[in-house]
């Protein structure tokens, strides 16, 4: 027989669900599509998503998985993969031990297990804005506040002076959380400006979480490892992944790495509670991690020559407000506008060129604090060297026809 019951209570979703944004990038997608199927090309520079194929190894490595059962991995790593990253490390000059790395899916759940390992809920981690809008996603999970110190376009987004940091930390601050190469700016820290950090850090007794997604993309020189700096030992944690360096985004492997011990074996505990990371795209990664000059260079070149084709062409684009990012594949750049959000929306909704318009991703989402970026947006290098081209002249004519009619 079934139960009745006398009253029903409403249900309700957590509060940190409801305040969790979705994606910024995102939310202009499914006018693009609508745009699409009336005939009109849409270029996408929103995206971080890499359009080159992945490395014929991953495929192979897939196809000729030979076992009979996909079984579960061990809860770090399987060893062969341990070892790869461990080589992986060392060719940068980064020496880790397999007990000190963890395999994760994606650089995604490093970061967001870092956040839970160093932070309680209602913590804080200093963040530089605009920052990797998804951090501010990981922190929602986490339960912890994104404290946003900001950077300006005029340096190139580069850091604030150790005074202005430390301007920001209170008693509920347990970790400054940065990339460098950076998403969304391309801005790669230098050593005095990683110092800056780490002088801070060991000041406040902070955690560094350092995510090196975009290690190899570094244009000008090599960009430095928070390992690298011997004085932070205890307290650094090196995030990275395979999907933008190998142009592998789908098979979701990253890792991370810490000397500290008490990080690593609680770390571990939340991954034994989520079991482990795909077995067979953890084995697909050795031969890459085993040889990364040979599979991340012709990546790494192609990015140079879009970097360097897009700067100069925005450059001649009149009000446009640019620098030279020194890494990734991105670059946040200040338009003649005063809401990127409008402007990024009549782009993919109204406009057109010859049948032709672009896709960018308002700045705003990569900030925390309401009203910044509102002049700014972020584009992706993720098509070829023409189609960038043609996107440069499709920005030049839509911001032309935007503040005519705007006037
Ligand atoms: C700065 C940064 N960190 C981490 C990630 C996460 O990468 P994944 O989870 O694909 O390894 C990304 C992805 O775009 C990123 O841009």
């Amino acid at each position: 027989m079934e139960k009745t019951v006398d009253t029903v209570s409403s249900v309700s979703i957590s509060r940190r669900g409801r305040e969790m944004q979705s994606s910024p990038i995102r939310k202009l997608a499914a006018i693009a599509e609508a745009r699409k199927k009336k005939g009109i090309r849409i270029y996408h520079l929103n995206i971080g998503q890499p359009d080159l194929p992945s490395p014929s190894p991953v495929l192979e490595a897939v196809h000729s998985f030979s076992k009979k059962t996909i079984e579960y991995a061990p809860s770090n790593g399987l060893p062969e993969p341990l070892s790869a990253w461990k080589k992986y490390f060392a060719h940068f000059g980064i020496q880790f031990d397999e007990s000190e790395l963890i395999v994760t899916t994606g650089g995604s759940e490093a970061i967001t297990l870092a956040l839970c390992a160093v932070c309680d809920a209602g913590d804080e981690v200093l963040v530089f804005e605009p920052s990797y809008a998804n951090y501010f996603g990981f922190a929602g999970i986490a339960n912890v506040k994104p404290k946003a110190i900001p950077t300006t376009i005029e340096n190139g987004f580069h850091l604030p002076s150790e005074d202005v940091i430390e301007s920001y930390i209170n008693e509920k601050t347990k970790a400054i959380l940065y990339c460098s190469p950076s998403n969304p700016s391309g801005t790669i820290y230098s050593r005095d400006e990683i110092q800056r950090l780490v002088n801070v850090a060991m000041k406040h007794g902070l955690f560094i979480l350092s995510d090196e997604a975009y290690r190899e993309f570094a244009y000008e020189s090599n960009a430095l490892s928070i390992a690298d700096f011997p004085e932070v030992r205890d307290r650094a944690i090196v995030l990275d992944s395979c999907s933008k360096k190998f142009n592998v985004c789908g098979v979701r492997i990253g890792v991370l790495a810490s000397h500290n011990k008490d990080v690593v074996s609680t770390i571990l505990k939340f991954c034994q509670a989520r079991l482990s990371v795909a077995t067979v795209e953890q084995l697909a990664m050795v031969p890459l991690l085993e040889d990364p000059d040979k599979y991340s260079n012709p990546i790494v070149e192609e990015f140079r020559k879009r970097r360097d084709l897009v700067c100069s062409e925005l450059k001649e684009i009149p009000g446009v407000v640019s620098y030279k990012p020194e890494g990734a594949f991105y670059i946040v750049v200040g338009l003649p506008v005063k809401d990127t959000e409008h402007f990024a929306r009549w782009l993919v909704e109204e406009f057109e060129y010859e049948k032709e318009t672009i896709f960018m991703a308002p700045a705003q989402g990569f900030y925390v604090t309401p009203g910044k970026g509102t002049n700014e947006v972020r584009l992706a290098f993720m098509l070829k060297i023409e189609d960038l081209k043609r996107s440069m002249i499709i920005l030049r004519e839509a911001l032309k026809a935007y503040n005519t009619a705007s006037r």
